[in-house]
């Protein structure tokens, strides 16, 4: 259910009521429990909007708020706030809809479902896929799977980097030094061999220089040979990522690249100048923002062009960029397209999405921007060597430290686990850890990795929470139950059952809080909150224990919550292993 939002519905018509006023109730958590669960404080702001005395004010909405089922007691205080407190056996009703909901566990449906492209992870050919990359494949598959959740019809789309002018020297490189064996065991490093020395070599050599020249320009005339040598590095370098991907358990809708919208480029910029918006300068082609009426305040400042053909003739990113928005409106009918690329490129999405609207694109873009992981030091990412940490590495590095922590945790009497289990384990808790602190974060900031942090069995962070659900799910195989048989009477009378039924109450707003701004952090929020209620609920209210009615209640409470952490966590694209 979502807690926050219905009371807040409810305040939202006691103010209108009382006041005649349609104006946010200012529903917020009480600080101190004493005071109640939640307050209304909009008596403070409409005071000076109706020249009343606040005190006065909120003693009407308080007179509403009495007749209201969900709180046993209404009281004005201060200056003139409305505490809360709410009615345990309204909670207990609420949360048993939760309790009944096998399909979505109390996530909301929405009733306008949107169609929504989301673009995300799209590495590059040739190149190592890098820490940046990570972060848009965990982001952008935690928001389609939140996303989907919700009701929405999500696609997800690889805009993989497979075309562009660097294709001649790769081309020409793997002909006169190339490695056909290496190409097909590792063929990103060894494409990424290849055009290092290539483009070095087109410093120092004209005569090789003219011939990458040479190939491209036959390859973009639709060569057999180049396309076939072509078509080999992108199927060698998809193999190898479909490795990383399986392994992150992520997939794709859709690879539909940037060579696919190759033949759409002409067109594109033909319409672009067709419309007035783009013009030629100095044999270039682009958009000059202080020309054109309609441009954002900020773009018009703006004195570098978005250019969409160099003055050779070649297209560029960004005229990939304005095709691929132009299909995904019309071909796929997108409401909303989803870019989960880093900061960076901000400037780049700025210009792409408003000439998209000018151009008459109805679906509604959104740059999903995401900081940079920085090391221990702030700076960012790299390995010893001062590479960009690859990502398989990294994947390795935190399988390894998670299965270190297992082991420690079994020698200590902390963990119980079959060895014949734990390989697995410790691949659902390393490559959960790396997710879940990248998850954890507002995404907009910059995060320090902290592989101690992440990998540990305490405080917010994925091991945590993989280990809390393990510990209800084991008091269910005790039990010889599953997480979703007990669907019993709530009693919510002892005071940490319902803090527990509290939170419990908030996962279908934390759901659609995340969905609705593209923001994993809030559900990850809720999570954490969750199990730590879950372990002082288990502390003070022993389940196996317990007899009659207040064993079934304690167990439906545990079961609800055993199922949000194995949903939220599966949300997240985290694996939730049942023993550990
Ligand atoms: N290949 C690009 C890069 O690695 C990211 C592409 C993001 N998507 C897009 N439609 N521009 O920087």
């Amino acid at each position: 259910m979502q807690l926050e939002k219905t009371l807040e519905t409810l305040a939202q018509d006691a103010v209108r009521a009382a006041t005649g006023l349609d104006v946010p109730p200012q529903l917020r958590p009480t600080a101190d429990p004493a005071h109640g669960d939640y307050q209304v404080n909009a008596a403070l702001s409409l005071a000076k909007e109706l020249k009343k005395n606040p005190r006065e004010i909120a003693g009407t909405i308080a007179e509403e708020l009495r007749r209201v089922p969900a709180f046993c007691r209404v009281e004005v205080a201060g200056p003139g706030f409305v505490n809360l407190t709410l009615e345990r056996a309204w909670l207990a009703e609420q949360l048993r809809r939760d309790v009944l909901d096998l399909e979505h566990d109390g996530i909301p449906q929405l009733s306008s479902k949107e169609r929504i492209v989301v673009d995300f992870s799209s590495p590059n050919i040739a190149k190592q896929m890098h820490v940046g990359h990570l972060r848009s494949t965990i982001l952008g598959d935690a928001l389609i799977r939140i996303l989907r959740a919700l009701g929405h019809e999500v696609t997800g789309v690889n805009h993989i980097g497979d075309w562009g002018t660097q294709y001649g020297l790769l081309l020409t490189g793997m002909r006169e030094f190339g490695d056909a064996a290496a190409l097909s065991e590792s063929p990103i490093a060894e494409l990424e061999r290849i055009y290092k020395a290539a483009s070095q070599r087109a410093k120092e050599d004209e005569a090789f220089a003219e011939r990458a020249r040479a190939e491209l320009a036959a390859l973009q005339a639709g060569n057999e040979e180049n396309l076939a040598l072509w078509r080999r590095f992108v199927d060698t370098t998809r193999a190898e990522l479909d490795r990383v991907y399986a392994r992150l358990g992520v997939t794709f809708d859709s690879w539909r690249g940037e060579s696919a919208y190759n033949d759409d480029l002409p067109g594109v910029v033909e319409r672009a100048i067709g419309s007035g918006l783009a013009r030629e300068d100095q044999g270039a082609i682009g958009v000059f923002w202080p020309e054109i009426e309609g441009a954002p305040d900020r773009l018009k400042k703006q004195a570098e062009p978005f250019l969409i053909r160099k003055k050779d003739g070649a297209f560029l990113y960004a005229t990939t960029d304005l095709a691929a928005l132009f299909y995904r409106d019309s071909v796929l009918g997108a409401d909303e397209i989803l870019y989960v690329v880093d900061a960076r490129q901000a400037n780049h999405f700025e210009q792409l999405f408003a000439l998209g609207a000018l151009l008459g694109v109805r679906a509604k873009p959104h740059h999903i921007s995401f900081g940079t992981i920085l090391d221990e030091n702030g700076k960012p990412l790299k390995t010893r060597d001062g590479v960009a940490v690859t990502l398989s590495s990294l994947l390795d590095e935190a399988v390894a430290r998670a299965r270190s922590r297992i082991e420690e945790g079994i020698a200590e009497g902390k963990l119980r686990l079959d060895p014949s289990a734990i390989d697995d384990v410790a691949e659902a808790v390393g490559i959960g850890a790396v997710k879940y602190a990248d998850l954890r974060q507002n995404r907009r900031s910059d995060y320090q990795f902290d592989w101690d942090k992440m990998v540990s069995f305490q405080g917010n962070a994925g091991p945590y929470l993989q280990y809390a659900y393990a510990r209800v799910a084991a008091i269910f195989d005790k039990a010889g139950e599953t997480i979703r048989e007990p669907n019993h009477e709530l009693d919510l009378g002892e005071e940490a059952a319902f803090e527990l039924a509290k939170t419990l109450a908030r996962f279908g707003e934390a759901v659609e809080a995340a969905g609705r701004t593209h923001q994993p952090h809030l559900l990850t929020d809720h999570l954490f909150a969750l199990a730590k209620a879950f372990m002082s609920f288990y502390e003070a209210c022993p389940i196996l224990k317990a007899e009659g009615a207040l064993q079934k209640s304690r167990l439906t409470l545990a079961a609800l919550t055993a199922r949000q952490l194995e949903r939220g966590l599966g949300l997240l694209g985290i694996r939730a292993p049942a023993r550990m």
